[in-house]
């Protein structure tokens, strides 16, 4: 099948859109009568008391982590504001950046962009790719500036532990540098509480975060950098150079929403909802030929990173003249280009059944014979996927 991708589970968008709270709020926000006017002119830099106290209210409530909104918390445009903001004010030009491999897509650019030098650091495959605190401590030189990582990750859908994070903060801090724990699928904890980074060490440590996944709201473009005083007020000296300051109203929206009595259960629904459609997913890829046969949700966040090794039996790396005959996968590998398995799978998925997954090895080396799966994507997309997967291909 060729055409375009009509099953888009790329995106981690997640299907339930903002919830009522927001909307209402928005709605009324922007209504006649109201003194549109404070909205039109540019928000506070450090941005609006409503959402900075709301946001700390939010780490109160879920982590009993008391953070002085005037202090600690500056609130950016999503959390890819906050990153460029913490790498900017958080690092010299030239100096190096650790990066977990594999990583998130946009740590890699954002740093070269802003002429830092990005290093990556391998994780585990054996321990869900998650860092060891003894290799950070290798990889650390007089010019590393920042460890920058997420949990729950994306793409693996492992999560950090305490103890795991501790370590990582403690070796960090040894060196001078600065933690950076991206937390933006805090909601999307299954494994383990989800516990941020900032709860662990006062100093030397920062979250971004955002509500982009949280409430569904990725176009509103809200998102926070928290934790470490100093390191904060550094980056709120440096963000109005950016953006000046979030647009107002969504800031005003967005505290509404985290600030409505009935927030925590609505995370939980949602988070759990997700969950439900995703496992089945998985389970019906299990029983598909190819496939690993135990896939099951992973521990945190909103993807699937399966191994597509066993679709291409034999083939591990690059596969130059391969021949096509692979039982149970009709015609796959004929006629592929050299180049990972994980490419060649997605291109596959793509061109002959119409559905968009991304490839391991876009997150970094370490990603290679896997793809990424969007369990955030609408049920009946996760569902029609499935039936085709399941007709030869
Ligand atoms: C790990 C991670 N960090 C950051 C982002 C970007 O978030 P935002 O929309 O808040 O900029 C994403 C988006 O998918 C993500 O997966």
């Amino acid at each position: 099948m060729g055409g375009p991708v009509t099953v888009d589970l790329t995106v981690g968008t997640p299907w339930y859109g903002p919830p009522r709270a927001f909307r209402d709020a928005m709605r009324e926000l922007v209504a006649p009568g109201d003194d549109l006017r404070r909205h039109d002119v540019y928000a506070p830099p450090r941005g609006a008391d409503e959402l900075r106290t709301a946001i700390a209210g939010l780490y109160l409530a879920e982590h009993e982590l008391a953070l002085d909104a005037d202090r600690q918390i500056l609130v950016t445009h999503g959390a890819t504001g906050a990153m460029w903001t913490a790498v900017l004010a958080g690092s010299g030009a030239g100096q190096e950046i650790l990066l977990p491999d594999p990583c998130y897509t946009l740590y890699e650019p954002i740093v070269t962009v802003l002429g830092r030098r990005p290093l990556r650091v391998p994780g585990d495959p054996a321990a869900g790719w998650l860092l060891d605190p003894a290799d950070v401590a290798r990889a650390i030189t007089a010019d590393t500036a920042m460890l920058l990582l997420n949990s729950p990750v994306n793409p693996t859908g492992s999560m950090y532990g305490p103890a795991r994070l501790r370590a990582l903060a403690e070796v960090t801090a040894a060196a001078g540098a600065l933690l950076v724990h991206d937390e933006v699928l805090d909601c999307f904890a299954r494994e383990r509480p989800h516990v941020p980074a900032i709860a662990l060490a006062d100093q030397g440590v920062l979250v971004v975060n955002s509500l982009s996944k949280r409430l569904g709201v990725t176009g509103w473009r809200l998102g926070w950098l928290a934790g470490d005083a100093r390191a904060v007020s550094a980056a709120a000296r440096v963000h109005p150079l950016t953006t000046i300051a979030v647009d107002h109203a969504a800031q005003l929206a967005g505290a509404a929403a985290l600030t409505d009595p009935g927030h925590p259960a609505m995370i939980r629904e949602r988070a759990a909802a997700i969950a439900g459609v995703g496992r089945e997913f998985l389970r019906a890829l299990s029983r598909l030929p190819g496939w690993p046969d135990d896939l099951d949700l992973p521990a945190g966040g909103v993807y699937a990173f399966p191994d597509v090794t066993g679709l291409f039996p034999g083939v591990t790396g690059l596969f130059p003249g391969v021949t096509g005959l692979f039982p149970g996968v009709t015609g796959l590998g004929m006629g592929l280009p050299p180049g990972p398995v994980d490419v060649a799978v997605a291109r596959a998925l793509r061109e002959r059944c119409g559905v968009g997954v991304l490839h391991g090895s876009l997150y970094g080396s370490g990603g290679e014979g896997h793809i990424r799966i969007s369990l955030a994507a609408p049920p009946d997309q996760l569902r029609e996927a499935i039936r085709r997967l399941e007709k030869p291909w």
